[in-house]
């Protein structure tokens, strides 16, 4: 008897209907008068009293088990016996397709080069291995400039010198090489500086430098162009300041400071207390530098700047951690998505 219960819950549990009338067919076959359950249970007077406990038990869960399977072949039919499409649960939770964001840092190279790009300048790129030529000489570093060092530049090859460029201005030179003033443009990218990594130092960080030569340009017109860049990037009442400071391609020379966006000047820890954060470096194109490029500097002048990347997202998004950008950790990442 119990072999027979089994055989047919295998049976049923194979039992698939394409039409109303097969469950039709299914409940005369099962459930019907002279059907099988009712054959089983005629039976059941002949099993052995001491397995009569445990085969009444078997009994009554094919009979569940039966019914239970006619139930749910009546309701997959139309009334015209078709079968019902399988409805998609529209409350279901969707395979969720994660969304690529932009880095923080391409966000606001991003931005440096929109604000610069209203007021003309384009965007020139250049190579990250570079000679000596571009990334020192022409620039007027003297053979002994520490930047010159193993210590701080990465040396791919020596003699010839062949470098991880240091700063993007190997980009102005190429710049200058190619167009004759009046020439304006900047000049985004990666950068290379053999430095310990820690919270303000990375050997690998991006630029934004800018230039722009013709006849006549003056101090003042730097000035003026990194105060509307500063205004732009920060708050419409950004004041800057600039430092006397050293590069060996800019005479004069600058620093430029923006009032702490943090504190607005009052003085906080971003600012170390002094209501000032340093931004960029800047200054008027030595004449040398010209005269390398083959411009005449008696006839022109010109300005440029560079810009320190990770510095200004630091600043914009109040990160205090450089590390953070280099890290891919996606918990960061995720914060600076702008909203779709
Ligand atoms: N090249 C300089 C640096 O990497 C930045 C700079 C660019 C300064 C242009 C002055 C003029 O530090």
């Amino acid at each position: 008897m119990k072999e027979r219960i089994q055989q047919i819950i295998a049976e049923v549990e194979a039992f698939k209907a394409a039409h109303a009338t097969e469950v039709e067919d299914f409940r005369i076959r099962y459930l019907g008068k002279k059907g099988v359950l009712n054959d089983l249970f005629a039976d059941f007077k002949l099993v052995a009293p001491e397995h009569r406990k445990e085969t009444g038990r078997l009994l009554n869960e094919l009979k569940n088990y039966i019914q239970n399977k006619f139930d749910q072949g009546r309701t997959a039919f139309d009334t015209q016996g078709v079968a019902f499409k399988p409805t998609p649960d529209l409350t279901m939770p969707v395979d969720f397709q994660e969304l690529g964001a932009r880095h923080p840092v391409s966000l606001v190279m991003n931005r440096v080069i929109d604000v610069f790009g209203r007021i003309g300048f384009p965007v020139a790129e250049g190579p990250e291995i570079e000679d000596d030529w571009h990334n020192f000489s022409a620039l007027n570093f003297p053979p002994e400039h520490p930047a010159r060092d193993m210590q701080d530049t990465f040396f791919l090859e020596k003699n010839p010198d062949i470098a991880l460029r240091t700063h993007t201005s190997s980009v102005q030179i190429r710049y200058m090489e190619k167009h004759k003033p009046p020439l304006r443009a900047i000049f985004p990218g990666r950068v290379y500086r053999n430095e310990a990594i820690s919270a303000r130092a990375h050997c690998l960080f991006h630029q934004v430098e800018g230039l722009y030569v013709d006849k006549n340009v003056s101090f003042a017109d730097l000035k003026q162009t990194l105060l509307y860049f500063a205004r732009e990037m920060f708050d419409a009442d950004t004041k800057i300041r600039l430092r006397p400071s050293f590069f060996p391609f800019t005479e004069p020379s600058a620093e430029m400071d923006i009032s702490c966006n943090i504190c607005s000047g009052k003085g906080c820890n971003i600012c170390k207390y002094t209501g000032w954060v340093e931004i960029l470096g800047c200054g008027m194109v030595d004449p040398s530098v010209l005269e390398n490029c083959g411009i005449n500097s008696m006839e022109y002048t010109g300005y440029a700047f560079g810009i320190g990347m990770e510095r200004m997202a630091l600043l914009l998004y109040q990160i205090n951690d450089l590390r953070l950008f280099f890290e891919n950790d996606l918990r960061f990442l995720k914060q600076f998505t702008p909203a779709i």
